[in-house]
Order: structure tokens, then C-alpha cells, then sequence
């Protein structure tokens, strides 16, 4: 396992435990790519690609006698630009003549232990050990252009990580209109897309389709991974499912604007390039400047889509993520945002901290409307100081009253944004993105702060530092409530203004690293108008991100399902909230609203004195339960056992540990006379023995059994792990509006 690299053959092997990466400098220096994929063995693989004469697919300047050595038909590691291969590039350059030119070919390596960091880059860190890195380097012999690969190899993990580095080391001004972190050929194989669209409110609804032999982009321009496209795809065998076949994931670490595309060419090879979204983007590079393109983690399994997720739930939590609370179990909360939005005081906060209190609940967190002049989301972000009207001698007092209840206290702030009317905009009209002569295009009323300034960074830094050292601040929900558009500084020349939306992201990045460094104590967790920017960047300082400003449980399902194909249940910030729900109208039982948010982080926003006696007991009932499965659910190895999208009438899953198994099922979509459900359990020792500690069925309204006897034939049998796999298992008939099931199993 680990990096090879045989000076015979000019090939580099990157192995891990099941994948096998293989790359080649060819004979003209090029840098070819030979495979990704499951593991293979020695052998050239030079075979795989004899010479092939395609008609208008030019021949390297070398070969162009010989015919079919072609730019536009080898499978590349990072493409050139302008020089033959009509396919997707990867890099768009160009000079003071106006020549638009690269052609990369092989200077130098090196293999190192350990990972290669990214200046100002969120990225994948060793742990134990765990990664070793290469470094490949190539140049433009015209421009000079040097280009530094990275690779990071995580072996254990199955994980791989890729950048790259662009250095003008020629004499001239160089300008980059596209740069793109990575390329990925596969040049044989059909393959299905998955990605995950959405929109405000239903983010990350996974969709498969057949690649098409043209080019499919996923992508944002929002300044914001968005919620509308997440910057991770997967691509996969036709055949392949949960449980087999190919697959391969490609998940971009950063949270602006992104695009990947992934074109099938004339030939029917496929060719994945992912990075920053070049519309607009132009970076100049002077002589002895550099440029770091974000890191991509690509994943590849093939024994089904669930060992892929697993893999990338598995790496993100350790090799992505650098919070202390990664793996602690977070304090269980009480969110006033759907209780009271920006009606309150801090009676009202503290009448709904007391009732939390009694019930359990660990932490109360004070959202939007706590400063400035806030009384709707009209005005006052960027005057982070406290309303005095609504929190009289401040927040103090209100942080007092809720640790003497034996809670933390936690804070909502958007350091992002700016209103226009805010005190900080009178003072810096020229802070925020505006373009010159034009009125801006308003989203909540609000504006993006000029994040690529450091006097901005500075100010933001030094007023939010004021309040985590002022106050006893346990928790930080970090919001982004609008996409960035009027991308314009004021800061900076006519030439540079291609960077602004990338320099935001480097001044977003600067603010957080300086914070959570400052604040270790501090929990963080990102959010964006619910889930638009969940994406790899972010979980870098945040362990977790708000989902979904969805606060549905039924809406919650396929979100989560989605979200789960790349990131760990203990990112997902999930939430009971009221019935009906304020975003839907829905009406689910609390149980399963409860069920649901437990695959997540699990907290409440909801006036819980509101609840009838009956519904506070089933709240406390809850926070034990959550407790008590915290270790399987948020440790636990992830399953899904339903489709959602394209197949079920129920969303199930199980998280499983090695003494352990928790299954939750919910009932989307009750049917007359239907048969029982019936599921077969993953993940499980087939040799072990299980026995079934407990069966809930929340919320149905009545079965041919009663609820006792259908849960009591259960509760108490020994299965062995083949039993619950292969047999499966049968759950009474349910019925009733969006019933739920828990099953905890634990090995004896
Ligand atoms: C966003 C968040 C919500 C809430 C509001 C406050 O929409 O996702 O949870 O904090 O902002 O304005």
C-alpha cells in the first residue's frame, strides 16, 4: 500500500486497501492516466491504450507521422490547454500576446510521508500517520507555467486526495481563466451519474441517471456550494447498488462557487473535471506568483454505493473535520427560532429554557434577532452588539438565567452579511459586493460583505472574538442567508476583479480558521438558509452543519437520505419541530419527528410549553432514548435500506457497531390491505448472534395485533446475524399518518 514509484516504467501506483490509482509520465514526458479502480496487480497497463488514429483528433507535434498518438484520445492526469485535446480542460491560460497555450510535461516528483497542506485551503489532514503524499511537477516550457499535483494517498481509508498548484515561474504576467482542481478519465465503462440537487428548503435530493454522451454539469455560481447542487457527484456502474458493483465518488472540499462536468466523448470514454466555477473567474498571476486550486476527494468501491458512503462518512469525520466535538456527543438543544422567530425577550427565552430544562434538554441557543436593530430580516446584520430592547442589560443576564438551569448557552450570527440598513453600512457603503452604477439585487434584504478585504476580515474578527471572550458562548450557529451576486470589490483594479468571488471565499476561510483556533471550547455549526453551503469546506472548521431550513420530518427523509451518500450523521443538524410544521403544513406524530432527528445531530425548535403533559413525557422519553442509542447512531457504520426517491413507501436505515445494530424505519405512504414490511437487516455478523432489546412502533394508528403483541413477540428472541440479513425480518402491517419503527438490537 502507499505510493510506488518505478523508475523503469515512469509508472506511479498509489494503492489502498481496496484501490488501485496507476499513472505514467510517457515517453514525451506527459503525464498519462492509467487507472482508477479496484485493486490490481503488477503489469503494464500500457496495453490498454495501443495507438488508435482518430479522425480530427490531432497527433502530438512528435508523433505526427505516426498517427494516433493523440492528446484528444489519451487519458490525461491534468490537461493542457489549446494543444489537441478537444475534450474538457482543465486549465485556461494565457499570456500578454493573447495565446491561450499549455502543454504540461514532467519535471520532478517527490513522495513524502504525511499530507500536503493547501495555504488558505480547507483540506484532508493525516491522523496517526494515516497519508502520504506526492507531488508531481510539470511545466509549460513556453509560458513557464509550473504545475505542482498533489496527492494524497489515506490507504486505510480508501480515500485519495488530489490539487494542484499553479506557479508562474516565466517572466510574464500570466492569467488563469480556468482552473480546475482535477481530472478524472475512465476511459472504458458505461457509467450512471448521482448527484444531489435541490433548492431552498429540499436540499440534496439524490438523482440517478444514465450519463449521456454528451457534457452533464453540476455547478453553482452562487458563491455558495448552494443548495441546489452539492459539490460532490458519484459515478457508477449501471448495475451497481447498495450492496454491489463499481463506484467512485468525487467530492470537492470547498464551498464557492464550483463546476464539475463529466463528459462522454466520441469514443465513449468518460472524463470528470471538477473545480472552481470558471464563469467569471480570472486570476492574474504575476512572475513568482502561485495560485492553489481547492482539494478534491475521490473514493472508489466496488462492493456498492453503501462502502462508498461509508468511506467518505468515515474520512470526513476524522481527516476532514478539526473540531474537538467531532466525536463528542453534542449537547441536546432548544432552538427559539420556529418558537418565537424575532419576537422575544429574554422572559420569553428563559420561560422556554425553564420548561427545556425540566424535560432534559441541554443547551438553549438564541437565534436570529438578539442585536442590532432586528425586528424582522430587513436590517441590522454587521451591528453585532445586543438589543437592549429586546434583552435588557444585555446578554448577560439571559446566558446567567440559562447556565443557573444547568444549561449552555449558545448564539446565532450571519458575519457574512450586511444590511443596508445597518450602522456598518452607513459607516462602509464600500464593504459590501455592489457592482458601479447599478442598485444590487437584495436577497433578505441584505448584502455580502467584501470577504476578499482584510480590514474586513480584520473588523468581523475583532468584533466576534469580543463577543465569545465576553460572554460565556458555548455554541455558534454560523449562517448565510443569501447567494453572492453583484460580484464586484471595490478594493481592487479592473484586471483582478475574475478573483473577488474566490478571494471571499480565502477571506471566509482566514475568519474561520482565526476563530475556531481562538475559541477550541466553542461549539460551531455551520448553516446557510438550512443546508446551502453542506458541503466539505465548511465541515472543516464546522463538525456540523444545519440540514435544511425543512424542518419536516417527511421532508427530512430524503434530505438525509441524500446528505448521507457523502457525509456523516454527525454533520447533519436535525431538529423536532412544531406540528404542523411551519414549512409544510404536515402533521407527523412526535415520535417520528423525534426518530428522524435523531439521525442528526437532535435538538428541539419548538415552544415545548406548548406540548400537552402527554407529549412533554414522550420529550423526555426521547432525550433518554437518544442517550442511551447515542453510540450506534452516531458511530454506528451507515445503511440505507430503502430507496426513498425512486422506490419505497418507507425511508429505513441502520447504523451498526460491533455490539450493536439500530434500525429506523418511517411510513411515508400507508397502504389498504397491504402486506407487511418486510427488511432485510445489513451489516451484521452473519455467524453473531443478535438479540432484540427493544421494538417501537411510533404513531400508528392501529395494527391487526396490538401494539404490545406486535412488539412483544419480538422483543427478547435471539437471531443470528445470517437470520436478520438473509431471512429478514417482517414488521406488522402499519398504518396512519407517517408511522415509524425503532429496532435496537444488541450482540450477545
Ligand atoms: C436561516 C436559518 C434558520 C434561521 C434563520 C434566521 O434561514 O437556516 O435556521 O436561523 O436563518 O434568520
Amino acid at each position: 500500500m502507499g505510493i510506488q514509484f518505478d523508475t523503469a516504467t515512469g509508472v506511479f501506483a498509489l494503492e489502498t486497501a481496496h484501490t488501485s490509482y496507476h499513472m505514467q509520465v510517457d515517453e514525451r514526458g506527459h503525464l498519462l492516466h492509467l487507472y482508477y479502480g479496484r485493486s490490481i496487480g503488477q503489469g503494464s497497463l500500457s496495453a490498454l491504450y495501443p495507438p488508435a488514429d482518430h479522425g480530427f483528433s490531432p497527433d502530438y507535434y512528435a508523433c505526427r507521422r505516426e498517427r494516433g498518438v493523440s492528446p484528444d484520445v489519451l487519458p490525461q492526469e491534468y490537461t493542457g490547454c489549446n494543444v489537441g485535446d478537444f475534450r474538457l480542460s482543465c486549465v485556461v491560460v494565457r499570456d500578454e500576446t493573447g495565446a491561450a497555450g499549455a502543454d504540461f510535461v514532467y519535471v520532478s516528483h517527490r513522495i513524502e510521508s504525511g499530507k500536503y497542506a493547501l495555504e488558505g485551503l480547507p483540506c484532508a489532514h493525516a491522523e496517526d500517520g494515516d497519508a502520504e503524499t506526492l507531488v508531481v511537477t510539470l511545466r509549460d516550457l513556453v509560458t513557464g507555467l509550473e504545475l505542482d499535483l498533489y496527492y494524497g494517498v489515506f490507504a486505510d481509508q480508501d480515500i485519495i486526495t488530489r490539487a494542484a498548484k499553479m506557479r508562474n515561474n516565466g517572466t510574464h504576467t500570466l492569467r488563469l481563466e480556468k482552473a480546475a482542481s482535477m481530472c478524472l478519465d475512465l476511459p472504458f465503462g458505461r457509467w450512471d451519474m448521482i448527484h444531489f440537487h435541490g433548492r431552498h428548503a429540499m436540499e440534496r435530493q439524490m438523482q440517478r441517471t444514465p450519463l449521456a454522451n454528451a457534457i452533464q454539469t453540476v455547478s453553482s455560481t452562487r458563491g455558495a456550494s448552494s443548495h441546489h447542487h452539492n459539490p460532490f457527484v458519484i459515478l457508477c456502474d449501471r448495475d451497481t447498488t447498495e450492496s454491489a458493483g463499481l463506484c467512485y465518488g468525487v467530492m470537492l472540499v470547498y464551498s464557492g462557487s464550483h463546476r464539475t462536468d463529466i463528459e462522454v466523448d466520441q469514443n465513449g470514454s468518460t472524463r470528470v473535471v471538477t473545480g472552481i466555477h470558471d464563469e467569471r473567474f480570472s486570476w492574474k498571476l504575476e512572475p513568482g506568483e502561485a495560485f492553489t486550486t481547492p482539494e478534491v476527494l475521490l473514493g472508489c468501491a466496488s462492493d456498492g454505493l453503501t462502502t462508498l458512503s461509508q468511506h467518505y462518512q468515515h474520512f470526513i469525520r476524522r481527516n476532514i473535520c478539526r473540531s474537538p466535538f467531532r466525536y463528542t456527543r453534542r449537547p441536546v438543544l432548544i432552538n427559539n427560532w420556529e418558537a418565537t422567530y424575532f419576537q422575544f425577550t429574554t422572559d420569553t427565552i428563559c420561560k422556554i429554557a425553564e420548561k427545556a430544562a425540566s424535560l432534559g434538554v441541554e443547551m438553549l441557543v438564541l437565534d436570529d434577532g438578539w442585536f442590532g436593530k432586528r425586528d424582522d430580516d430587513n436590517s441590522g446584520l454587521g451591528d453585532w452588539f445586543v438589543n437592549e430592547k429586546k434583552l435588557p442589560g444585555g446578554l448577560d443576564p439571559l446566558i446567567q438565567r440559562i447556565n443557573a438551569l444547568g444549561m449552555k448557552f449558545g448564539i446565532w450570527i450571519e458575519p457574512e452579511m450586511i444590511s443596508e440598513d445597518s450602522d456598518l453600512y452607513r459607516a462602509h457603503h464600500d464593504w459590501a459586493l455592489t457592482l458601479p452604477g447599478r442598485d444590487p439585487a437584495m436577497g433578505r434584504d441584505q448584502l455580502v460583505l467584501d470577504f476578499g478585504r482584510d480590514e474586513v476580515v480584520d473588523y468581523i474578527t475583532e468584533v466576534l472574538s469580543d463577543l465569545l471572550r465576553n460572554h460565556h458562548i458555548e455554541y455558534v450557529k454560523w449562517d448565510m442567508n443569501r447567494n453572492m451576486s453583484d460580484v464586484y470589490s471595490r478594493a481592487l483594479p479592473p484586471e483582478r476583479q475574475g478573483e473577488v468571488a474566490h478571494r471571499y471565499m480565502l477571506g471566509v476561510y482566514r475568519l474561520l480558521d482565526r476563530l475556531t483556533t481562538a475559541f477550541p471550547d466553542v461549539l460551531f455549526e455551520g448553516c446557510a438558509g438550512g443546508g446551502g453551503r453542506f458541503d466539505a469546506g465548511m465541515l472543516a472548521y464546522f463538525p456540523q452543519i444545519w440540514c435544511s431550513d425543512d424542518t419536516d420530518a417527511i421532508e427530512r427523509l430524503t434530505i438525509q437520505h441524500g446528505t448521507s451518500f457523502g457525509y456523516p450523521v454527525s454533520a447533519m443538524g436535525a431538529h423536532v419541530s412544531a406540528c404542523p410544521n411551519h414549512q409544510t403544513g404536515r402533521s407527523t406524530p412526535l415520535w417520528t419527528r423525534a426518530v428522524v432527528a435523531m439521525s442528526g445531530t437532535f435538538g428541539y425548535e419548538l415552544d415545548l410549553g406548548k406540548l400537552s403533559d402527554e407529549e412533554c413525557e414522550q420529550v423526555k422519553e426521547q432525550i433518554e432514548t437518544f442517550k442511551k442509542l447515542y453510540d450506534v447512531l452516531q458511530n454506528g457504520r451507515y445503511y440505507r435500506l430503502s430507496n426513498p426517491i425512486e422506490e419505497h413507501r418507507y425511508t429505513a436505515w441502520q447504523t451498526v457497531t460491533d455490539k450493536e445494530s439500530l434500525v429506523s424505519l418511517v411510513l411515508t405512504h400507508p397502504e389498504a390491505n397491504s402486506r407487511p414490511l418486510h427488511i432485510c437487516l445489513r451489516g451484521l455478523e452473519e455467524d453473531a448472534l443478535y438479540r432484540v432489546e427493544s421494538l417501537h412502533l411510533y404513531g400508528t394508528t392501529s395494527t391487526p395485533e396490538s401494539g404490545a403483541a406486535a412488539t412483544d413477540r419480538y422483543v427478547g428472541a435471539v437471531y443470528s446475524g445470517s437470520t436478520l440479513m438473509y431471512a429478514g425480518c417482517t414488521l406488522t402491517q402499519l398504518v396512519g399518518d407517517f408511522p415509524s419503527v425503532q429496532l435496537h438490537l444488541v450482540r450477545v
